[in-house]
């Protein structure tokens, strides 16, 4: 065998090497896309599992999350969200008031003024939507934007009881 041939030779070893780890790494990475894909597609049945519960308590709450999400959407698209940031932008959006299922419909759909007690049960929902959500590893940066929906730059709360 000539030195040129066995040069080649050696050539198409590590040539080869290279093709059965890039093919692994392909492999890892098909399967690991496969994979995102399926928490995906869970992350998206409990969320319309979660709007169809709140659909159901108040519809009215669940037509306010959507639109919430809808305007959200927009105006991170405008101040330049990245796809992540809009995700997570638009399920805080959806899920943000999550926490008055916990409201009782006595007070959650009462036409009239709220007692001081009824204003604190509903003054709590914030923070069960963010229980809620933190039950799911997955939303943890949601339940955040959720717990402190309410609140102003100056840490001040809203809607104020006047
Ligand atoms: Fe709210």
């Amino acid at each position: 065998m000539s030195k040129k041939t066995k040069k080649h030779e050696s050539a198409e070893v590590i040539s080869l090497s290279e093709v059965v780890t890039n093919v692994a790494l392909l492999n890892l990475t098909k399967e690991n896309n496969e994979l995102k894909l399926e928490q995906k597609k869970i992350c998206e049945m409990a969320a319309r599992t979660i709007l169809h519960a709140l659909d159901c308590k108040d519809h009215y709450t669940y037509g306010h999350s959507m639109r919430v999400a809808y305007f959200s959407l927009s105006l991170g698209r405008e101040i330049g969200l990245d796809e992540e940031e809009l995700y997570d932008l638009e399920l805080a959006a959806l899920f943000h008031d999550i926490g008055k299922i916990g409201v009782p419909d006595s007070v959650l759909l009462k036409p009239s003024r709220l007692t001081e007690d009824e204003f604190l049960a509903m003054k709590a929902h914030p923070s069960k939507s963010a229980e809620i959500l933190e039950g799911f590893t997955h939303f943890d940066k949601v339940a955040k934007y959720a717990k402190h929906h309410h609140e102003r730059w100056d840490r001040k709360r809203i809607p104020r009881r006047s």
